[in-house]
């Protein structure tokens, strides 16, 4: 039900200046008009002078950072924001989630949530907020579990992820986690970019149908089932309730990655990233075929063939989401320490027509090694 928008806002800054305050984000624009900066974040910070409320806005150049005290000043500064004509507020407090669209019409959507899912738990001392996009301690992890070396390489995750998107999120931004089990990344995703201010669907495709009945659940025990919902099917053909706009797949086992990318590149998906698992298609072709002169040392080991098809493997990948009209980055998404599947395809959806360079490389690579990529095949068909 909308509400009245002068309301909604009045709600929005007696959370803002209240003490219990973890963030905030303002973003998107009303029909019509634009703010004078792109995006809003608020958050609470401890500085040796003491507690900051600390205000960082976005022209779409660079950020602007300035930290306000939490009395008259704050309350200054957010009459200030609340008069630009945002699209949406999204606030989160220990208690609470508030999020705020403002319709077409000029009314306000609102709506609101207990803290499990939002809420940024524990202390609010700069670095640490610093250090994460998402803190382990957030409630969020209480609920989905994980352990600590899963929640640093989600973190890291949504990091590219928060490097990939836009400033401002279309809204509603509609995203599918491709191979989700446990769906870590499906709910943190959710939470990252719900607070960011967009209005998000997400879906959470898994083969197995036990994974969908406990991620259902769990999106209930945290209260967003409304956004957050599975299907338990195959990458290639699980029927979604949208066309999404991201995909994410994090470590898909072997092929399954060529499946996520494939139907990827048939709903045009805007952002594609892509955390590769083991690579068996490419390495197995390599043993069945003579090694290009003078190349043979590089397949000759087991090892080095093994290795020599991974990156082979993701080269051929990349050259085919560029084929398919990607601009693709090939990255490590967290330190190998942490995991050795490591490697991330983030892409982006241009639409640009390849180059006749550009299909020629792809044609000799895979001539030169007489290998026909998984990948290949499914786009061909
Ligand atoms: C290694 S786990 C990764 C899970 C999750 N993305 C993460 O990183 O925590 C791979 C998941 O992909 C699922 N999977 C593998 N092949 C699949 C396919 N073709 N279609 C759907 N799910 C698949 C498996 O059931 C498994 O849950």
């Amino acid at each position: 039900m909308p509400e009245p928008l002068d309301q909604a806002l009045a709600e929005v800054r007696e959370l803002l200046l209240a003490p219990g305050l973890t963030r905030a984000v303002a973003a998107g624009r009303r029909r019509g008009h634009a703010p004078s900066v792109s995006r809003a974040q608020v958050r609470p910070v401890t500085l040796k002078s003491g507690r900051k409320l600390q205000i960082v806005t976005d022209d779409g150049s660079r950020p602007f950072t300035r930290n306000v005290d939490p009395g008259a000043e704050a309350a200054a500064a957010f009459d200030e924001l609340l008069a630009e004509p945002f699209g949406n507020w999204h606030v989160e407090t220990e208690t609470s989630t508030v999020q705020v669209r403002i319709t077409k019409k000029g009314d306000a959507q609102v709506h609101r949530a207990a803290a499990t899912v939002a809420a940024t738990a524990g202390p609010q001392a700069h670095d640490r907020a610093k250090q994460w996009l998402l803190d382990p301690g957030d409630p969020l992890f209480e609920v989905i579990g994980g352990n600590a070396a899963k929640r640093r390489q989600i973190d890291a995750f949504l990091r590219a992820l928060a490097a990939t998107l836009p400033d401002e999120l279309p809204s509603p931004l509609r995203v599918v986690d491709l191979g989700c089990g446990n769906a870590y990344l499906t709910f943190a995703a959710y939470r990252y970019l719900a607070g960011r201010g967009a209005q998000v669907q997400v879906v959470g495709v898994d083969v197995r149908e036990d994974q969908r009945v406990r991620n259902t659940a769990v999106a209930e025990r945290l209260g967003c089932a409304a956004d957050v919902s599975f299907v338990a099917g195959t990458i290639e053909e699980a029927a979604l309730p949208f066309t999404p706009d991201l995909v994410l797949a994090l470590h898909a086992c072997d092929t399954a990655t060529d499946q996520a990318l494939a139907r990827a590149v048939r709903w045009e998906a805007k952002w594609v990233l892509a955390a590769p698992c083991c690579h068996h298609d490419i390495a197995a072709q390599l043993k069945n075929v003579k090694t290009p002169f003078p190349y043979g040392e590089t397949t000759r080991h087991a090892i080095l063939r093994e290795r020599f098809a991974d990156v082979l493997t993701d080269s051929l990948r990349a050259a085919l989401l560029r084929l398919h009209g990607y601009r693709v980055d090939v990255v490590e998404f967290i330190d190998s320490a942490h995991t050795p599947r490591n490697l991330l395809l983030r892409s982006r959806r241009t639409g640009a027509e390849p180059t006749a360079e550009q299909r020629t490389e792809y044609a000799d690579l895979t001539a030169q090694w007489g290998v026909d990529p998984a990948l290949a095949k499914m786009l061909a068909s």
